[in-house]
């Protein structure tokens, strides 16, 4: 991001006090981070997840519910754990773990960013859908991991939002009246941007790097052209912030460089393609958003 020569307005608060907010947060349901390091383990049962996730019940109820969801089409209602695991996949499994454990982190009304409560959770999940259509597109081999990162690559709004709220005005002259981005804007009002605090939420909740750096990296175009898993993240976002789900006052100024097609090997038609996909996708996976939340 080039701010050379540019008027920085100086936060007057510290960026301590931003930073201190992210070790007030509840952590990560530990649950479902053990479940899913029991995932990527090839001797893993599914009575070794049974173990695991018993303890959750809210979990629990959404393995079942989405199982029995018209998505599986089953002829007859699973009630068991056990049963609901074995005739999932295992990305099936993972998506609707990080999904279960980011609902109650992401269905808040932010005011700064002028979302109303449902619409993080919808923005997020839609990113999560266009990522599994990217990843099935170009044949990218770990869907899930792009699912997680996809899901919370917002969740650094939910700390950001008060002091956004009260930068407001200076915010949306930057990006408005200026030209810059919102998350350009965001980093000259606060000293950082929601990327940077919900990578670092990330970090402290134990996720890999692969995920918090996407995370990180996911408005910046020269950082997230560095590494595929940021590439795809940068192009999920930008595709469903053009399909308008979700989106806020940050919702302009996303265009797909030159140099992001190339490093993930697109051309203008993909693109098309993939809007359509993903809105297609989003649309059927209706259903499945409100049983996450009923
Ligand atoms: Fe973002
Ligand atoms: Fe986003």
């Amino acid at each position: 991001m080039n701010m050379d020569n540019q008027q920085v307005v100086q936060p007057d608060f510290t960026l301590d006090y931003i930073y201190e907010q992210l070790t007030k947060l509840p952590t990560f349901p530990k649950v479902v981070q053990k479940a899913l390091e029991l995932l990527d383990d090839p001797n893993t049962t599914t009575q070794d997840l049974v173990e695991v996730l018993k303890f959750d019940p809210a979990i629990t109820t959404n393995i079942l519910k989405i199982t029995n969801s018209a998505r599986f089409g089953l002829q007859k209602q699973v009630t068991s754990l056990d049963t609901a695991l074995a005739l999932l996949g295992q990305n099936q499994i993972k998506e609707i773990l990080v999904a279960s454990g980011s609902l109650p982190f992401l269905s808040r009304e932010l005011y700064g960013y002028g979302m109303r409560p449902e619409d993080l959770w919808h923005h997020s999940m839609a990113t999560g859908i266009c990522a599994e259509c990217i990843c099935a597109h170009i044949g990218f081999d770990d869907p899930s991991l792009l699912f997680t990162a996809a899901i919370l690559h917002d969740v650094g709004k939910i700390v950001l939002n008060l002091f956004v709220g009260a930068k407001l005005d200076t915010i949306m002259d930057l990006a408005g009246r200026e030209g810059f981005t919102f998350s350009e804007a965001e980093w000259m009002a606060l000293g950082a941007d929601h990327a940077i605090i919900g990578s670092e939420i990330m970090r402290l909740w134990d996720f890999p790097l692969d995920i918090y750096r996407a995370v990180r990296n996911h408005h910046d175009p020269d950082l997230y052209v560095q590494d595929k898993v940021s590439a795809l993240l940068a192009l999920s976002n930008i595709l469903v912030v053009m399909l308008g789900i979700g989106v806020g006052t940050d919702g302009f100024r996303h265009k797909i460089s030159p140099r992001l097609m190339e490093v993930l090997g697109l051309k203008k038609d993909d693109i098309y393609e993939l809007l359509l996909k993903t809105w297609q996708a989003f649309t059927d996976a209706h259903e499945i958003l409100e049983l996450y939340k009923s």
